[in-house]
């Protein structure tokens, strides 16, 4: 093996450019070249392919975002567009491709390696949903965020005595949100893995009011409902000053922490390593602190469950 590619692909998230420079520079480390694929896999279609040295993932790993760039590839999910793909790599001179993404990603990196192209997947999103890893690269950071917004609001939800419903990504898995409730103190936290009640939400609210609680916060993830909805729904059965924040796309940026840039480095190190091994068809994870891989397709064929416990002590702590 004389070359290896990089790619980042699906969402953004910080810590990403982390481990860019730690696949670049393990390459480089044990003799390789290294080429940077611009747009994932829409720019690998378009073969954006550019070689990267050591000066180039230089004064990145506190960037959030993707000096990559990244993009959602509709024609990646067909086998021509997949086949364009692995044309683009073989051209470059490319022997094997670390993917840097979500699920999305890993279905791509999937395909390709039954095409007979070998890619090791990275676990790199917000929402930490995916499986055969505790933790994705990006969502620690994206909680630091959450939190610091909950501080805020919870400061002024306590001035004027209101309720807060506070939006958080998540469209499918509720580790933000429950995450990010439970340090943040909220009242509640919904999740899309849990059916709610609105009675039972509007009940609470009403119990701590009487009990003298004048403010509360309220955690959702995008997947369990719509803020704005929950919101106005709240404001009607309860009468209570009620209002709304989305916080959207301000979660899926800045300076990654130091969590999310060491677990960067340790994944992105270790998937050079496999395709240096030849395993292709991997994806690395952290469990127990330990850097381990499994199969992609496992991965794609497992759910990503929600820490029940988590959830559990979450409602515990806010009665
Ligand atoms: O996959 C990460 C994520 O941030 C989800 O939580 C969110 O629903 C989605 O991406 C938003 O994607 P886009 O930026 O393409 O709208």
């Amino acid at each position: 093996m004389k070359k290896i590619g990089v790619l980042t692909s699906g969402g953004d998230a910080p810590g990403m450019n982390a481990a860019v420079r730690a696949v670049v520079r393990k390459a480089i480390y044990h003799d390789l070249k290294v080429s940077g694929i611009y747009g994932g896999y829409a720019g690998l279609i378009k073969g954006n392919i550019e070689e990267l040295g050591l000066g180039s993932v230089g004064d990145i790993i506190h960037r959030g975002g993707t000096i990559l760039l990244s993009a959602r590839c509709e024609e990646f999910k067909k086998k021509e567009g997949q086949l364009k793909g692995i044309e683009q790599l073989k051209k470059a001179g490319i022997e094997g491709l670390v993917v840097i993404g979500g699920d999305g990603s890993y279905r791509g990196a999937k395909a390709l390696t039954e095409h007979g192209f070998p890619c090791v997947g990275v676990p790199g999103t917000i929402d930490n949903d995916i499986c055969g890893t505790q933790f994705t690269i990006g969502f620690d950071t994206a909680l630091k965020t959450v939190i610091e917004a909950i501080d805020k609001i919870r400061d002024t939800a306590t001035s004027h005595e209101r309720t807060f419903v506070i939006e958080v990504m998540g469209r499918d898995a509720g580790d933000i949100a429950l995450w990010a409730g439970l340090a943040g103190g909220a009242e509640t936290v919904l999740v899309p893995e849990e059916n709610y009640d609105m009675n039972e939400i509007c009940d609470r609210l009403r119990k701590g009011h009487e009990r003298g609680k004048k403010h509360s916060i309220i955690v959702v993830a995008e997947g369990a409902a719509s803020g704005v909805e929950l919101g106005k729904q709240i404001r009607e059965l309860t009468n209570f000053d009620t209002k709304v924040s989305v916080l959207g796309h301000m979660q899926r940026g800045g300076s990654p922490t130091a969590f999310d840039r060491v677990l960067a480095s340790r994944l992105g190190a270790r998937a050079v390593e496999l395709i240096i091994e030849g395993k292709g068809g991997r994806a690395v994870g952290i469990e127990n602190n330990q850097i381990i891989d499994h199969e992609i397709a496992d991965i794609l064929g497992g759910a990503h469950t929600l820490d029940t416990n988590l959830l559990r002590l979450s409602k515990e702590l806010s009665i």
